[in-house]
């Protein structure tokens, strides 16, 4: 069997106006950037003449290999299908419609085959990243479906990306249950992997065609969560749970630090009889330090934060936690004067979004890798 660097895995259903260009297209950059390449083309029996176009054209590239499928029609099935026949230990998906470039692949391909990352995702929403011509609808979508994937992978900013590549290994014994169109889902929440890198790219719309979203897509996608979802608390080693057990191990340090704050605030005006506010404010600092300590040998312990000093570590986590106090302060005064809700009520909702605004920042920023 030849021995390919890489498969590309393109997913169609009629791209008749697409396919010869982009097989054209990547088989051109990966020539010139010398990596052997199996192009794989899975089709879902579609019937405005892509497949014929793919049979002529394997008369030119002796690496372009198709796989016509007529059963269990959809994109997540199709790349599942094609993860499985790949001759190469590295694997890239692509869309047909020049959605995704085609020049990016090499970059994506060394990331993996040599600075060691198991996944790498192609992000249009990191700082360089971006979506041109896309409707208002569509742009509304993304957005509700990525909040949703990263609520399961909130170190991944486009978890719902279609342009990626992996190890092999990383879906070699995985239970996947592909359906939509989220199939890099599937990978993150099922696969085995350690380290995933993101790379920005510009989406283009298509040209040629149309999407194949549906209304059933958006269906199909949410019981998806729900079942990666559940599948992580079953399966403790994936992703989504180390990632859902900092969260819980977070709010266990936070309510920790309640009680350090409320017992020395008592303490000192008690016995020590320093005026209340004073308390209140050594209080509340030790209990940021009691909390920066247990998170920095607990919560986030092995995460080579990107500050290796730990009193780097220590002014972030405290701006975090004054920023958190007045995001408390300010909502609890909001929405008691302006939404006439009862104080107490309103606190509740200042704390959930405090809680929020410090684990996310602190996890993206603080102990971040
Ligand atoms: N085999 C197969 N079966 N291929 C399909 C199917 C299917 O049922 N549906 C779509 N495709 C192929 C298309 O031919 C194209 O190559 C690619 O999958 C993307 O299809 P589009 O219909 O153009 O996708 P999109 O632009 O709406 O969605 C893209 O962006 C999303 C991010 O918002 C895809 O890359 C998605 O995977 C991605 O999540």
């Amino acid at each position: 069997m030849e021995k390919y660097d890489l498969t590309i895995i393109i997913p169609t259903f009629n791209e008749r106006d697409n396919i010869e260009n982009i097989v054209e297209s990547v088989s051109g950059v990966m020539h010139d950037a010398g990596i052997i390449t199996e192009v794989l083309v899975v089709d879902d029996n579609s019937d405005d003449g892509t497949i014929e176009k793919v049979r002529e054209m394997q008369e030119k590239y002796s690496n372009l290999e198709l796989i016509v499928r007529y059963d269990d029609h959809g994109l997540s099935q199709s790349v599942t299908e094609g993860f499985y026949k790949a001759k190469a230990d590295i694997i890239q998906v692509i869309d047909a419609d020049f959605s995704h470039p085609p020049k990016m692949i090499p970059e994506f391909y060394t990331s993996v085959a040599q600075d060691g990352n198991d996944v790498v995702i192609g992000s249009r929403y990191l700082k360089g990243g971006d979506i041109e011509n896309w409707p208002l609808k569509r742009r509304l979508i993304s957005l509700g479906a990525t909040f949703f994937g990263r609520i399961l992978f909130p170190e991944i900013t486009d978890p719902v990306s279609g342009f990626f590549a992996i190890k092999r290994d990383v879906i070699k014994n995985a239970v996947m249950k592909p359906r939509g169109y989220k199939i890099l889902m599937e990978v993150l929440g099922k696969g085995h992997w350690y380290q995933a890198k993101e790379i920005p790219f510009v989406f283009k719309d298509r040209e040629e065609g149309d999407s194949k979203l549906k209304l059933s897509t958006i269906i199909d996608y949410i019981l998806q969560c729900i079942d990666i979802a559940v599948y992580s608390f079953k399966h403790h080693e994936t992703n989504v749970w180390q990632e859902w057990k900092k969260i819980f191990k977070f709010a266990a340090v936070g309510i920790s630090g309640i009680f350090v704050n409320v017992g020395l605030l008592y303490f000192l005006t008690e016995y020590f009889g320093i005026f209340y506010l004073i308390s209140s404010l050594i209080a509340i600092e030790t209990s940021i330090i009691t909390n920066f300590i247990l998170n920095d040998l607990w919560t986030f312990k092995g995460n080579e934060s990107r500050f290796s000093k730990k009193w780097h570590r220590f002014v972030s986590f405290q701006f975090v936690s004054v920023m958190g106090v007045l995001i408390n302060m300010g909502i609890l005064w909001a929405l008691t004067e302006f939404a006439g809700l009862y104080y107490v009520i309103s606190n509740l909702f200042g704390i959930g979004a405090a809680f929020a605004w410090n684990f996310l920042v602190n996890r993206n920023i603080t102990w971040k890798k």
